[in-house]
């Protein structure tokens, strides 16, 4: 067994997508397995730079790649993005790309919802407004259409009805015009033969990619403090993170995820809102953020930065099944005097090494910090550790002691050969 599951370990935006797309040369096939066009990945290769929200990080590379079930799927926004990345020069064809029969739409009356709720509310998540959440809640509320759906538009009437009852219900809560059937099945019409020639199998793709003993990875979006059941509730995203979702998300068995390997920054940073313990209003944070460009993908909304917390980093890789961890962004430290590393928290006078679960007392937790010393010397674009100053070393061995998970993989820019590989994640745990 061969195969490498990637998660966020953090709140997102950690260099996932570089990491896979490093990683892919290794791998006969990329599956992504939760979330939707909420991530947002950027991949750099010499001069140029893709973007991908929906598509696997793996069409960078030419590999065969899936968009498995448990990822929500915006036709339109799919369809926008082929061709956004077919212009960049990948050509994106049924060869490359399955669309699982099993994955649920997200349709414009999703992001509408997703906007009216984030609009109306007095406390905010600070969604992306792209429908995600609303689409999981159709899904589990068994009104939703699914890919297979478009390949049977004469059922697509009934299916509408369904979900509009529903959904024409809140829209009048909210004071906003009812979706009108007519148009919105003409809608999935016309985009019917465009997404049909891509739908698959998920479960069947990587039954016989087993058979054939091809390596699989498989691509997380999102992070572990975002997800649904073990992030920073209600401040999350509405899928599960962890890498067992992997396996519900794509259709194959636990074990057959692999090893997994969870990304984590050098720092922190948090897109939208929520609590945040190491989080820096100051020069500080001003600073981490430039030096690491740190402005949302998908959104463009300026992310919170912070100093590295390792008692959240710990406790992501126990939930969410880390076996070993990519360190991305070191570059970004270069220059700083000196480093702090939450280690743990005081929640009114009481110390604590976890997070608790309850986001009043998240709020409420002061970070306990220790001090290292930072570099002058520059890593930005080290391709061995030989390259990296004492300092650094150090860093990374004691992010590696205090959130116990080895570093397997550490980047030290954004483009794909700037990385430094400790510990092949093909080989095993
Ligand atoms: P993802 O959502 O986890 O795939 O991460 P994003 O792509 O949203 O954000 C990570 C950003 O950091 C991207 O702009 C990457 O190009 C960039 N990046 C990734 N690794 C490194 C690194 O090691 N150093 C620097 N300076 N930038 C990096
Ligand atoms: P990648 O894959 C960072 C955040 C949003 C918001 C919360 C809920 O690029 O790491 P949603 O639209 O999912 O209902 O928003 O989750 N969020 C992300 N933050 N990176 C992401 O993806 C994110 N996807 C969602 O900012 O706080
Ligand atoms: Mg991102």
């Amino acid at each position: 067994m061969a195969n490498v599951t990637v998660i966020g370990a953090q709140w997102g935006d950690e260099g996932k997508g570089k990491i896979i797309d490093w990683l892919s040369n290794r791998a006969d096939m990329v599956v992504r397995f939760q979330g939707g066009n909420n991530a947002g990945h950027t991949i750099v290769v010499g001069n140029q730079t893709y973007k991908l929200s929906l598509l696997p990080s793996g069409v960078v590379q030419g590999k065969r790649s899936i968009i498995g079930n448990g990822v929500v799927v915006d036709p339109w926004s799919l369809l926008d993005e082929i061709a956004r990345v077919g212009a960049a020069g990948l050509k994106i064809t049924p060869d490359i790309l399955v669309l699982a029969e099993n994955a649920v739409l997200v349709l414009p009356l999703h992001r509408e919802l997703d906007t009216m709720r984030e609009d109306a509310a007095s406390q905010k998540i600070g969604t992306t407004k792209r429908g995600i959440g609303p689409s999981y809640e159709d899904k589990v509320g068994r009104r939703a259409l699914r890919a297979i759906d478009l390949k049977d538009v004469a059922s697509l009437p009934a299916k509408i009805e369904r979900l509009l009852a529903h959904h024409n219900v809140l829209r009048r809560g909210f004071g906003h015009a009812e979706v009108d059937a007519a148009a919105l099945l003409a809608a999935l019409k016309d985009i019917a033969p465009k997404i049909t020639p891509f739908i698959g199998s998920s479960w069947r793709e990587l039954d016989a990619a087993k058979r054939a003993s091809k390596r699989v990875l498989f691509e997380g979006a999102q992070a572990v403090l975002l997800d649904i059941d073990h992030g920073t509730y209600p401040f999350v995203t509405s899928s599960n993170t962890v890498a067992g979702q992997a396996a519900a998300g794509s259709g194959v068995g636990p074990r057959e995820i692999g090893t997994v390997l969870g990304i984590v920054k050098s720092y922190t940073t948090r897109v939208g809102e929520g609590p945040f313990p190491t989080e820096l209003k100051d020069a500080t944070g001003e600073k981490l953020g430039e030096r690491g460009h740190e402005f949302g993908t998908v959104t463009g909304r300026k992310r919170r930065c912070g100093w590295f917390d390792a008692v959240l980093v710990r406790q992501t890789v126990i939930c969410g099944g880390v076996d070993g961890i990519a360190l991305t962004k070191l570059d970004v430290l270069d220059g700083f005097a000196e480093l702090k590393v939450c280690i743990g928290y005081e929640l009114d006078g009481k110390k604590l090494d976890y997070l608790p679960a309850d986001a009043n007392e998240q709020a409420r937790l002061k970070p306990v910090y220790e001090t290292l010393e930072g570099w002058s010397e520059s890593t930005q674009s080290a391709r061995s550790w030989a390259q990296l100053p004492p300092n650094a070393i150090k860093y990374v061995r004691r992010v590696e002691e205090l959130i116990g998970a080895p570093v397997s993989l550490l980047s030290t820019s954004p483009d794909r050969d700037d990385t430094i590989m400790v510990r092949d994640p093909f080989i095993g745990r």
